[in-house]
């Protein structure tokens, strides 16, 4: 058991990027990197880095790469109990291919694994998952398992991250069941229908999330900052101007992990959301979606020193 549990989805990020423009039905120079990824393991890994205490439910394939994933995961000190390993299935896949501007070309994306969290193997993992002070789901989740959850867990605070615009979609059902939700403006307009274009459309989606029965939302606005709304109090925070980005893939995520954190640590909603932007400040100083750099001695510094 832990204060924490994120069930949600682990990928293997695979991405190329050639070296010059892409030639087609040809073999072209390049590199390839490949990482761990997925938002509820990211969430995850930032809030290990963060110093909370974290399990994770989800699946991975009997493939090497899944068994490295929890093995990492397991050595930055999350409890990967209920990390099921499945027989004669692959890992969840990400393949990309960039252009010689590093925008993506054409991906691949294999992620059936994710079906294989069911109501019934959330059923097996109850106990523990109840055992914990806020639940976190993510977007990769099916519609069935995300409304399944809020059902289960009554009583419980529980924490959504929508992942994409796309994937937020199938939550719209039970929105009411979630205590905080983090979601980026467009997924933010996806939930609510509200299409945002100025800090009043802000603040009417985030009306809407409370209407429904969320009790904390962050909405984060990307250069914008975020703009955080409980019954109590709102505002926007807008990030600092000496900002140093490497790539800001990644920084929603670690301002998930600040909001599980802060939950636990029972800090009011806008010192939870300075948390987060000094959270993604950190993560955007990394190429990859979570900076192995992160940790609580520095976030607290940047809080403090207001950088
Ligand atoms: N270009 C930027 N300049 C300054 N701050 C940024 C920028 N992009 C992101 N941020 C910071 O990161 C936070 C989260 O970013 P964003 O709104 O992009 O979330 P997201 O779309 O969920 O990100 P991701 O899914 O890539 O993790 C913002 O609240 C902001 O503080
Ligand atoms: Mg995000």
């Amino acid at each position: 058991m832990a204060d924490i549990t994120v069930v949600g989805g682990i990928n293997i990020d695979i991405e190329g990027s050639p070296f010059g423009k892409l030639k087609y039905h040809d073999s072209n120079p390049g590199r390839v990197h490949l990482a761990f990824g997925g938002v509820g393991r990211n969430i995850t890994e930032n809030v290990a880095r963060l110093g909370g205490d974290v399990a994770m439910v989800s699946v991975v394939g009997d493939d090497r790469m899944g068994q490295e994933a929890k093995n990492e995961l397991e050595t930055i000190g999350v409890d990967i109990s209920c990390i099921r390993t499945l027989k004669n299935r692959n890992s969840a896949m990400y393949l990309s291919i960039l252009d010689d501007r590093k925008d993506m070309e054409v991906a691949l994306c294999d992620m059936d694994i994710i079906q294989a969290i069911t109501p019934e193997f959330l059923e097996e993992n109850k106990d523990f998952i109840a055992g914990s002070g806020i639940i976190a789901l993510d977007g990769n989740l099916s519609e069935e398992l995300l409304c399944c959850a809020v059902e289960m867990f009554k009583g419980i605070p529980i924490f959504f991250d929508p992942v994409s615009g796309a994937k937020a979609v199938k939550a719209k059902n039970c929105l009411g069941g979630f205590e905080s939700i983090k979601p980026n403006m467009i997924e933010a307009g996806i939930l609510t229908g509200i299409s945002i274009y100025s800090d009043d459309d802000v603040r009417r989606a985030a009306d809407r999330l409370l209407e429904k029965g969320v009790k904390r939302v962050f909405i984060t606005l990307n250069k914008e900052g975020v703009y955080y709304r409980d019954a109590a109090s709102e505002g926007f925070i807008r990030p600092a101007d000496n900002l140093r980005i490497v790539s800001a893939t990644g920084a929603g995520d670690s301002f998930s992990a600040t909001v599980l954190l802060g939950s636990i640590q029972g800090i009011n909603i806008e010192d939870t959301a300075r948390m987060g932007m000094a959270a993604a400040s950190i993560a955007m100083e990394s190429g990859r979606a979570v900076n192995t750099e992160m940790n609580m001695q520095e976030l607290l510094r940047r809080l403090n020193t207001n950088v």
